[in-house]
Parts: structure tokens; C-alpha cells; sequence
């Protein structure tokens, strides 16, 4: 190999691209005193291409990186945001979710149109369900499909953070979502339920409901999408769940839904069909989020294996594991 190919890979290595285009070019010059002359025009055309692009101004067109919403400085530490890429047809949904979400999405979509007529879209949703079962995952696709910024707030590590300053950090929150439209999602509602318990946070939750409550009740000018996630429909006010314009229930996938999730997981590493059916009796019970771990569990196997396949006796196991793990966790929580 000549020395000058070294050079020129240690200038791309280098990101200078101006060295690297003159050392093609010599090369080029090389080729063709060698008489290789096709090759020498094949460089040299190629060198001509990079230097075009480079003079074209970017085109207005092309997609340059969206800029983060930043939240500001207060909220830090209770408001994570990001801007999702994913949408809905990622999802495994059962038809009934499907269809509330892709109202949802049309609505805010045009919203304008109904804003002249009247109406307003629908903003605040509420999403019901067991663990593992996609609501953070909907909100993000949500906001995917709105390309809009998505800020998410754990309300357990507001809690644990701010006690006794959760309902003025929310508030600020809620500022927030005045002035900037967004998908807010308020994640694993719960928290509220769990903590009821310990006595001496009573007041304290009581303040947050109220909060969080009163807020509901503001116009919201933005049209954000206010998600609120929860595991337990039990301990949600009623006086709270009045305020969303849609509840929406997950549940554990049936048959078909699993065996499309677990498909759509194995991706280049599909079984047979027959193999999937077969499986059904070890997806049974397990949630989206599980069903998810056992085939990635199986397929990293094969990765570091080598191997292009996979053995359906495997994933019967790792499904099989899955149950186990979730029994034992049952057990050590008393349930
Ligand atoms: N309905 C679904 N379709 C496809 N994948 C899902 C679905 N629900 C969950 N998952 C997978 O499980 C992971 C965890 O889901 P998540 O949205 O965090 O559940 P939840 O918020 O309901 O506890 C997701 O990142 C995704 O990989
Ligand atoms: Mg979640």
C-alpha cells in the first residue's frame, strides 16, 4: 500500500477534509501517469462531487436537527424531555386503543379546524393498566406522531425529591404547559396511591390531587396533550378522573397480540410460524415489556453466538424464565 493512501485515510481519520481531496487528486495524477486513466477520471470525478457538495448552501428543505425543548432551570430534575421519533405503528394495540389514539392524533392534528368551529381537541388523556403494558411508550409515540417534545415527570421521584414542595414544583410544571405545547406526561400516577398509605403523607397528597386538579381546570391555549400514566385505576379520585377527556385501559396482550409482539421483537431472527403458535402457552400472562426482555434475551445469545438462528426451544425458556422471575417478585410482595 503507498504511503500516500496512509495519508489519506489519516486525513479523513483526521476530519480534514481539504488535505484528504488534494490527496485524491494525487493519487489520481499517480493513476494516470501509470496509464490506469479511467481509474484517474473515476477519482477525479469523485473528488469534483465532494467539492459540489460542499459549496451547495443546505437545502431549506432538509431536515436539520429539531431543537430540544429545554425546560427551564427550575424544573430541572423533576421534568425529563426528549423528542421522540417513534409512532403508533410500532405499537402492539389492541383495536379498541388503537382507534382512541389515532382519534386523538387526528384531532390535534387539526385542531385548527376545530378551534374555527367551535370545538377543541382533546387534550387530557388518562392510561389505565398493568405494568409493561406500553403507556409511557404511547405517550412517547404520541408525541412522535405530533412531533412535538415530550416532557415526562415521575411523580415518585418528585415526591422523594421535593417533599412537602411537590405541589409548587408541579405548578411551575403547569406554567410550563401554558406557554409551550408539548405531550406532558405525568408517569406512574401511582405514586399518589402508594404513598396514601403512610399517614403522614396524607396532607401532602391531598395538596398534590388539588393541585393537579385545579390545574386540569385551566384553559389549556396550547393544546398540549396532558398523559397521565397509572398502574392502579383503584386509588384515582373520581373527582380526578372526571377531568380527562379519555381513559384509556391496556391489558395484557392476547394470543395474537403477543405472538405479533414477540415477531416483530425476533426481527431478522424470526422462527417458523408453527414454532410462534406453539409458544403461545408460555407468552400467556406476560406483558408486552416481558415478552420483550425473554426474545432479546435469546437473540443477544445468538448475537455473541455467531449464529444466524435461534432455537424455539430457547425462547420457550426464556419465556418460561419470565413467568418464574415475575412468580418469585409476586411471592416476596405478598401477592
Ligand atoms: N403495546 C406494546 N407494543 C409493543 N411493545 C410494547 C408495548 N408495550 C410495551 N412494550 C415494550 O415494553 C417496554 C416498556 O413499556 P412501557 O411503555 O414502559 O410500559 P408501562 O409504561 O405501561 O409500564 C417498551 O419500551 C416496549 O419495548
Ligand atoms: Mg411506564
Amino acid at each position: 500500500m503507498s504511503a500516500k493512501v496512509i495519508a489519506l485515510l489519516n486525513s479523513h481519520i483526521e476530519g480534514d477534509n481539504e488535505q484528504f481531496l488534494s490527496l485524491a487528486l494525487q493519487l489520481a495524477a499517480q493513476e494516470a501517469r501509470e496509464g490506469r486513466i479511467e481509474q484517474a477520471e473515476k477519482v477525479k470525478a469523485l473528488v469534483q462531487k465532494a467539492r459540489d457538495r460542499q459549496r451547495q448552501p443546505k437545502s431549506s428543505s432538509a431536515q436539520g436537527p429539531i431543537p430540544l425543548a429545554r425546560p427551564r432551570a427550575d424544573l430541572e430534575g423533576i421534568v425529563a424531555s426528549s423528542y421522540p421519533r417513534t409512532g403508533l405503528c410500532g405499537m402492539v394495540l389492541s383495536d379498541d386503543v388503537a382507534s382512541r389514539l389515532a382519534s386523538v392524533v387526528r384531532q390535534q392534528n387539526q385542531r385548527t379546524a376545530l378551534r374555527d368551529n367551535g370545538q377543541i381537541p382533546a387534550t387530557h388523556l388518562l392510561l389505565v393498566g398493568p405494568p409493561g403494558t406500553g403507556k409511557t411508550m404511547t405517550a412517547e409515540a404520541l408525541a412522535g406522531e405530533l412531533h412535538l417534545p415530550l416532557f415526562r415527570v415521575r411523580l415518585e421521584s418528585v415526591f422523594s425529591r421535593f417533599f412537602g414542595e411537590t405541589s409548587a414544583k408541579l405548578g411551575l410544571l403547569f406554567e410550563q404547559i401554558a406557554q409551550m405545547r408539548g405531550v406532558y406526561l405525568l408517569d406512574e400516577f401511582d405514586a399518589l396511591g402508594a404513598r396514601r398509605s403512610e399517614s403522614n403523607d396524607v396532607g401532602e397528597i391531598r395538596r398534590v390531587l388539588n393541585a393537579i386538579l385545579g390545574f386540569m381546570e385551566l384553559p389549556n391555549s396550547t393544546d398540549s396533550l396532558v398523559i397521565a400514566a397509572t398502574n392502579c385505576a383503584e386509588m384515582l379520585d373520581e373527582a380526578l378522573a372526571r377531568r380527562f377527556d379519555e381513559v384509556i385501559e391496556y391489558t395484557l396482550p392476547n394470543k395474537n397480540a403477543a405472538k405479533a409482539i414477540v415477531a416483530a421483537r425476533l426481527g431478522k431472527f424470526q422462527i417458523p410460524k408453527r414454532a410462534l403458535t406453539k409458544l403461545a402457552s408460555d407468552m400467556d400472562g406476560l406483558s408486552p415489556a416481558e415478552l420483550g426482555r425473554a426474545v432479546d434475551s435469546v437473540t443477544k445469545d445468538a448475537i455473541l453466538d455467531n449464529r444466524s438462528q435461534i432455537e424455539p426451544q430457547a425462547l420457550a425458556k426464556a419465556l418460561q424464565a419470565r413467568h418464574a422471575f415475575r412468580n418469585k417478585f409476586r411471592r416476596q410482595n405478598g401477592r
